[in-house]
């Protein structure tokens, strides 16, 4: 197993440059899996309350930390502010609500989820236009929600911030407004969406990038069909070209996938609850794809977004959609 690789924040703090995702993956699973990523290996989890797993997480770190097998400063842990609480009064308690699921004082990175608001019911469920897509506070004010999670900083309880699934107008607008910088932005990005202008701006101001669902998330066609949405999802390993380097490297597809993104700087979060997997996620030291290789890759872009919100059906209406 190679040793740990960082991408440096703009803060000065370091990020495991390979992290554990969990999203799609119940309490049930993740009390497996996220057991045996720390065994793996793995310093950097990123969860989300709208994963529903914070809590099975929060058991296995206690354990973890309790039995001393780790420190609190050898993880990084990401948690997120869900669409619902985009608003002012709800940032701290939602984060104190991760904490305290968590078990933890303070988390590593919050990110601000999606750059939209969804509005709740009294029953504190989406709430739903007739045709069941759901209803959308486009007014959200992300500067406002920043200068709170400024003030959770400064709390102790986070020690970096970012936003996620923010566009490119969204994340200029937010710099024109914030005393901390975001750290990270968190995006999908994978061979066949890239959005190069979008990761240039953040690479030329000193956000670093995570890129989620870097294997192709096969699991979002589930998701879309639950709302009805039949979509053939792209099948990253079946790529001639990842196919080829794979190959020629003897690596598995998904190692090619998460090398060409590691070399560009870029951090990942791949998600398995596969042991074997897991562990050959983090195995993408040992090889080097060449320049010309990288480009073969980069010439792949075909824009093609696979979480493109199809599950929040309505989410398509919002003024500043897509993100
Ligand atoms: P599994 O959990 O059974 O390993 P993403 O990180 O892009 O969301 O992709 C996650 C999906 O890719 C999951 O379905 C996961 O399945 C699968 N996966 C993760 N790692 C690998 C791998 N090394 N080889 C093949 N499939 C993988």
């Amino acid at each position: 197993m190679s040793e740990e690789k960082y991408l440096q924040l703009n803060n000065g703090l370091k990020m495991p440059i390979v992290g554990y995702g969990t999203w799609m993956a119940s309490e049930e699973e993740i009390t497996f899996a996220v057991n045996e990523a720390l065994k793996v290996g793995y310093r950097h989890i990123d969860t989300a309350p709208v994963y529903l797993n914070e809590k099975a997480i929060g058991n296995i770190l206690k354990e973890w930390l309790s039995e001393g097998k780790i420190n609190r400063s050898d993880i990084f842990v990401t948690t997120k502010l869900p669409p619902p609480a985009d608003r002012l009064d709800l940032v701290e308690l939602t984060l104190r609500k991760s904490l305290e699921d968590l078990q933890l004082d303070y988390v590593d990175l919050y990110l601000i989820h999606t750059p939209f608001t969804v509005v709740l019911d009294e029953k504190g469920e989406f709430k739903r236009y007739e045709d069941g897509s759901i209803v959308v506070d486009p007014r959200t004010d992300h500067a406002a929600i920043w200068k709170e999670m400024e003030g959770l900083v400064a709390k102790g309880l986070i020690k970096s911030i970012g936003i996620s699934n923010f566009n490119l107008k969204q994340i200029k607008k937010l710099m024109e407004h914030c005393t901390i910088q975001p750290a990270v932005l968190q995006i999908e990005h994978h061979i066949y969406l890239q959005q190069p202008e979008l990761i240039d701006y953040c690479k030329s101001v000193g956000i670093a990038i995570t890129a989620y669902s870097p294997l192709g998330s096969k699991g979002v066609g589930a998701l879309n069909k639950m709302v009805g949405v039949e979509r053939e999802l792209p099948d990253l390993f079946d790529v001639p070209e990842v196919k080829k380097f794979a190959e020629k490297y003897n690596k598995s597809p998904a190692q090619v996938l998460l090398r060409w993104i590691v070399q560009k700087g870029i951090s990942v979060i791949p998600k398995s609850t596969n042991a074997k997997r897991m562990r050959e996620n983090k195995d993408i030291f040992d090889f080097e794809l060449s320049p010309k290789e990288i480009e073969q890759l980069n010439k792949l872009d075909a824009n093609v977004r696979i979480v493109d919100f199809a599950f929040f059906k309505g989410v398509d209406k919002h003024p500043e959609f897509p993100f």
